[in-house]
């Protein structure tokens, strides 16, 4: 196996950089809350440390500190105050006790979200075998401007780092970036950065100065070159949330389509990162998958829907243009086009749900069909019955919600009101039209309307009366006599 899979980093401790507002974004959201991919910017960061298998990983927190951490909670990380900020630098400063006697110390940036594992791993291999004193994650970029630029003293060896700000015009060519990863021998760190002197118009601690503190100490600064550019991007403005994030779903898409499922015209598709879908699944143009949304195999959704933690058994189809929320369908269900499912429904095998339909935190049973316009709340329908168009379920009487029980073998005529709590049958008629206000026993016929009568002649005798009228008014006016 190769070395740096198997190499132990229970000597690093990891720190991410996360106590920063993020002024270029111009929001009021922390930026390493800002999302991409699905997720925060920071759970990115940490989720890509986890299989290192660290001593500990630490968050440096100030700016929304508390929404920081909670962001994380879930992930096993620690946190450290900065407060207030001054610099990538004394973002370390201030964590040297929590990283406490950990031989090396692996510094990450919390708004550089597309960074993997493998090359994290990669990073620490070179720094432990090449004995360095710090060991720097670059990428060479066509457009390096915004980042801070790599200053190379040998082939592999690091002189400086230099802000974009500090460049002289000579050094604007440089094209190989510092993307803020970096592995520190921390012996060796500590006594560098206590060197830094807060420089820069900003009067902050930069880490980057670090580097060249190092240098003319006589250490080794190593540069590891990103094998994919894109891992190293820093999210400092929207639009690059907006090009870290369309890397994120394509690789997402990538994986799917590895797995079996096909994609039209994949750059319209939209899939979180917790999404997973069957073989011969189909996903049409402009489909979006989000949150913890589970799709079975050979299935297929038409363009245009909205599945938000869904769970989809095999073989169902998603019609165009449907919004399907915290609801579960299993096998063979056709749904849409244009349906809604409110949170908690439950469509059993077989079921169809037609167009301009909405379902709310309710059971259609097996083979059950409500094909057109009907609104069904805090309904139970059991198997093999028709809800006709237009039935409505009064569940709400303004204060309360009520349930709607309705049995096996129904037939709901047209445009019915089911006024809420009613039970009806197995078996049983409502007829169209009907307000229902009592439950309908089993095989019974529910009738709740007006009774018709029929007026024979009524209507040739309403018209000859309009065309008497109707002549008089236009009667013509008598010629005037000649004289
Ligand atoms: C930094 C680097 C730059 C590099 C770029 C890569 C410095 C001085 N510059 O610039 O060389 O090319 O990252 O993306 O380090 N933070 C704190 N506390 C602070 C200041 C910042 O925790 O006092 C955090 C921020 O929340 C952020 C990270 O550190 O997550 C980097 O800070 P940022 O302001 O984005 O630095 P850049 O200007 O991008
Ligand atoms: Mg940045």
């Amino acid at each position: 196996m190769d070395n740096a899979l198997t190499m132990s980093n229970r000597d690093v401790a990891v720190l991410v950089l996360a106590a920063g507002k993020g002024t270029r974004l111009k929001s009021s959201l922390a930026k390493v809350l800002h999302q991409a991919g699905g997720r925060p910017l920071i759970e990115h960061v940490v989720r890509a440390c986890a299989p290192l298998h660290a001593k500990k990983i630490i968050a440096v927190i100030g700016h929304q500190a508390e929404q920081v951490s909670a962001a994380i909670e879930h992930l096993d990380a620690a946190t450290v105050l900065q407060q207030p900020q001054n610099g990538t630098g004394h973002a370390l400063l201030v964590s040297r006790r929590a990283i406490g006697n950990a031989r090396f110390v692996l510094v990450l940036p919390g708004d550089a979200p597309l960074i993997r594992p493998e090359t994290l791993r990669a990073l620490l291999q070179k720094h432990k075998t090449g004995s360095a004193a710090a060991t720097i994650l670059t990428a060479v970029l066509a457009d390096p401007s915004g980042y801070g630029r790599v200053l190379r003293k040998s082939g592999d060896t690091v002189a400086a780092i230099i802000e974009e700000s500090h460049l002289a015009p000579e050094q604007r060519e440089l094209n190989e970036i510092n993307s803020s990863i970096y592995c520190f021998t921390a012996a060796k760190l500590w006594p560098a950065l206590s060197d830094v002197k807060p420089d820069n118009k900003h009067r902050e601690i930069y880490l980057t100065d670090a580097i060249s503190v190092l240098n003319s100490k006589g250490e080794t600064v190593l540069a590891e070159i990103a094998a994919d550019p894109r891992e190293a991007l820093g999210c400092n403005t929207r639009a690059d949330l907006a090009g870290v994030d369309r890397t994120f779903r394509e690789w997402k898409r990538d994986q799917l389509m590895r797995d079996g499922v096909t994609i039209r015209l994949p750059e319209t598709v939209l899939i979180d990162p917790d999404v997973t879908a069957g073989e011969d699944t189909i996903l049409e143009p402009a489909v979006q998958l989000l949150g913890k949304t589970k799709i079975g195999a050979r299935c297929t959704i038409r363009t245009g829907s909205v599945l938000h933690d869904m769970i989809l058994g095999d073989d169902v189809l998603v019609e165009p243009h449907c919004v399907l929320t915290q609801s579960r369908i299993e096998s063979e269900v056709v749904i849409g086009p244009f349906a809604r499912l409110r949170p908690e429904s439950h469509l059993l095998k077989g079921a169809r749900v037609g167009n301009f339909v909405e379902i709310k935190k309710s059971t259609i049973g097996e083979g059950s069909k409500a094909p057109h316009l009907s609104y069904i709340g805090d309904a139970k329908v059991g198997s093999k019955s028709n809800i006709g168009a237009g039935t409505i379920t009064c569940n709400y009487d303004g204060f309360a919600k009520h349930p709607t029980t309705i049995g096996n073998r129904v037939f709901v005529g047209s445009d019915s009101v089911l006024v809420a709590p009613l039970k009806i049958g197995d078996g049983a008629y409502i007829a169209a039209g009907s307000v229902i206000t009592e439950n309908v026993p089993p095989d019974a016929l529910g009738i709740g309307r007006g009774r018709q009568s029929n007026k024979p002649g009524w209507a040739s005798k309403k018209r000859r009366e309009l065309s008497v009228t109707s002549a008089h008014s236009h009667k013509k006016k008598p010629p005037k006599k000649r004289r």
